[in-house]
């Protein structure tokens, strides 16, 4: 099982230290077999992050890098800068960069080859919006922001999945079960139709995962693992979810 915490835009560098010392100390050593932590600081913490892991298993990640490789970009990160940091993962496609920073699959294809280029890992969010699912084209919208993976051409991408559904980020609504269970199957089911990618891609969920649903939502067997944003600000509320 993957635990993977979005800290988005959260905290200052008392908070990364104090976190990091309880997940190492309170989270890791009571970890399931086989389950692994990504923890994605902001970026300006990255280096101090990687510090602070070093040795253990927790791995860490970006929350998103530029379409650029480097030049006259001012305030961007690069995949390559995210890399020498230490970090192993990027998160790309996050519902927050496409809502607020208008990403699409075009800007989200060269991401993905500059992640890949520089040896990161990607999380790969994907999700509908309420309109999308009241209207019943969550699966069409699935299967357009999953082709960026097709037409990147990345035919070994080191990745994940992140299925979000955007009504369910930070509202505290979160899809039926089954629903989860239904959708993840349909998004592994699409990537396998997809000739170039490998076939056993492991796909997270995340929305408004808490203490109170992450044993249910784990208990999938289409989850592989869960992303958690506000409540992984929590090491109390993280610890919950990941024992
Ligand atoms: P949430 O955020 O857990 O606060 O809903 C999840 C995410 O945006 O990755």
């Amino acid at each position: 099982m993957i635990y993977a915490a979005n800290w988005k835009m959260n905290g200052d560098r008392e908070f990364v230290h104090y976190i990091l010392s309880q997940i190492k100390d309170n989270i890791l050593p009571f970890l399931s077999y086989g389950s692994d932590i990504i923890l994605c600081p902001p970026s300006i913490y990255l280096s101090e992050a990687t510090d602070i892991c070093k040795n253990t298993s927790i791995e860490i990640g970006a929350q998103d890098c530029s379409a650029h490789e480097n030049g006259a970009f001012t305030g961007e990160v690069s995949a390559q800068m995210i890399s020498d940091t230490g970090s192993e993962w990027v998160i790309l496609g996050h519902s927050e960069r496409r809502q607020y920073h208008a990403e699409n699959n075009i800007l989200l294809i060269d991401k993905l080859r500059n992640a890949h280029n520089a040896g990161l890992k990607v999380i790969f969010c994907v999700g509908e919006t309420h309109q999308q699912y009241n209207e019943g084209t969550t699966r069409e919208t699935l299967k357009d922001q999953l082709s960026v993976l097709d037409n990147a051409r990345l035919a070994n991408l080191n990745y994940m999945i992140a299925y979000e559904p955007v009504w369910a980020i930070g509202t505290g609504l979160a899809p039926e079960l089954e629903e989860i269970d239904v959708i993840h199957q349909f998004i592994k089911k699409q990537l396998i139709d997809t000739a170039i990618l490998p076939k056993k891609t492991r796909v997270l969920y995340g929305g408004s995962v808490s203490p109170n649903n992450a044993k249910d939502i784990k208990a999938l067997a289409s989850v592989d693992g869960v992303l958690v944003g506000g409540a992984s600000l929590s090491s109390d509320k993280f610890k919950q979810i990941c024992i």
